[in-house]
């Protein structure tokens, strides 16, 4: 977790747009309340853990069917895909948020991140989608362009981590 691979100048801008979502953040502390306002509210756990325990979990059942044998067969089969492409979609907006790892509040204030974010979330709805309309082709290709938005963020953000177990043949 040492080298993000950013560089100088784009760090920088990412510190700019981050000192400025501490001081809205420290504005609604302050005030008592602010009742009709949604976020800013980070989630409890850190965006890897969240990737881990829940991105890459239920990424695995939707590319899973993919396997010899294990295409959806019956009511169950595709209610298992639907709960995780649910879980899929809202992972998405949930990452956008933040969390309590080291460079999470860093991230979620770059909109380039919040972009990727979205497209975690759009391909999640194009598979569930798919799963609605028990269309299967349409599920592969939606599982395609989960992998797309995987790799595109960990491209973006953490280019010199391992992307060790989102690789999927398909
Ligand atoms: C919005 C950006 C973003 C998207 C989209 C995203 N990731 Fe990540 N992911 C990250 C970042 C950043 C880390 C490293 C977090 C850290 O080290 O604190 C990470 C870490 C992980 C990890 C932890 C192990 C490792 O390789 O470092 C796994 C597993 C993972 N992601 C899987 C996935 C899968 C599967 C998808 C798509 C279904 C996905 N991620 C989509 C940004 C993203």
């Amino acid at each position: 977790m040492k080298t993000r691979g950013m560089n100088g100048s784009k760090s920088l801008s990412v510190a700019a747009a981050c000192s400025a979502a501490l001081l809205i953040a420290a504005c609604n502390n302050t005030a008592q309340a602010p009742k009709a306002k949604g976020p800013p509210v980070a989630p409890a756990i850190s965006i890897n853990a969240l990737m881990v325990a829940q991105v890459d979990h239920s990424a695995h059942v939707l590319w899973n069917v993919e396997q010899k044998g294990q295409a959806p067969k019956n009511d169950a089969d595709w209610r298992e895909v639907e709960h995780h492409a649910i879980q899929l979609a809202s992972s998405g907006t949930v990452v956008a948020l933040g969390g309590t790892g080291k460079l999470d509040a860093e991230w979620a204030a770059n909109p380039g991140w919040t972009k990727r974010a979205q497209e975690l979330t759009d391909s999640a709805l194009a598979a569930l989608a798919a799963v609605h309309a028990k269309n299967f082709d349409d599920l592969v290709k939606a599982n395609g362009r989960l992998v797309d938005a995987c790799q595109g963020c960990h491209h973006d953000f953490k280019p010199a981590l391992p992307t060790e177990g989102i690789m999927h043949p398909h």
